[in-house]
């Protein structure tokens, strides 16, 4: 994740599922010296929890913690439960998508709107990096994402659990 942001020299990073990957995208865009990320949470203890921990390390230049509860989202596939987030509220295209919520157990394939949400939004060249990736619904909705948008092509799988895809310019 670090390395991908590194080497993408991110302006803006956008998480779906926030949490200890927050602090290191943070400090990975310290490192750059630019940047932020967006990190949509949809439960309140826990987005208070990333929070604090981003204050304690004095990252919040670098962090935007957005709580946005689930709600019914509409998309090509039919509905699902997904962050209420307005993506127009970006302050730039987005360069590296990190797609690591809402958890499994809030639906099936709950993780697909990520890309048909946010399509509009992505910088060409953008990079994608999927968690959880060796679970079934993370793998038919890669599927999906494929069907879905050809511009989109796999790129690298780091780990066994892990896939980054591109959006071609
Ligand atoms: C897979 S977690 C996201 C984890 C985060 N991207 C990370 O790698 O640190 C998905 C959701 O589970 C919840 N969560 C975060 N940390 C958790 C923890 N330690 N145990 C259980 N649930 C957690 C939050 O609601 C989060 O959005």
């Amino acid at each position: 994740m670090v390395d991908l942001i590194e080497s993408a020299e991110a302006q803006l990073v956008v998480e779906c599922g926030s949490g200890t990957s927050t602090l290191w995208i943070a400090y990975a865009l310290r490192e750059l010296g630019h940047g932020k990320v967006v990190a949509l949470e949809h439960l309140p203890e826990y987005a208070m929890r990333t929070q604090a921990v981003i204050d304690d390390h004095g990252l919040g230049w670098f962090a935007d913690v957005r709580l946005a509860p689930l709600r019914k989202r509409s998309t090509d596939r039919g509905d699902y439960l997904w962050y209420d987030f307005e993506p127009r509220s970006l302050h730039a295209a987005i360069d590296v998508l990190l797609v690591d919520g809402p958890p499994q157990d809030t639906g099936r394939h709950a993780r697909y709107p990520a890309l048909p949400l946010l399509r509009d939004r992505l910088a060409p060249g953008a990079r994608i990096l999927c968690d959880d990736t060796n679970r079934r619904d993370e793998k038919e909705m890669i599927d999906y994402w494929l069907e879905d948008e050809p511009r989109l092509a796999r790129q690298s799988s780091p780990a066994p659990d892990l896939e980054v895809l591109m959006l071609r310019a």
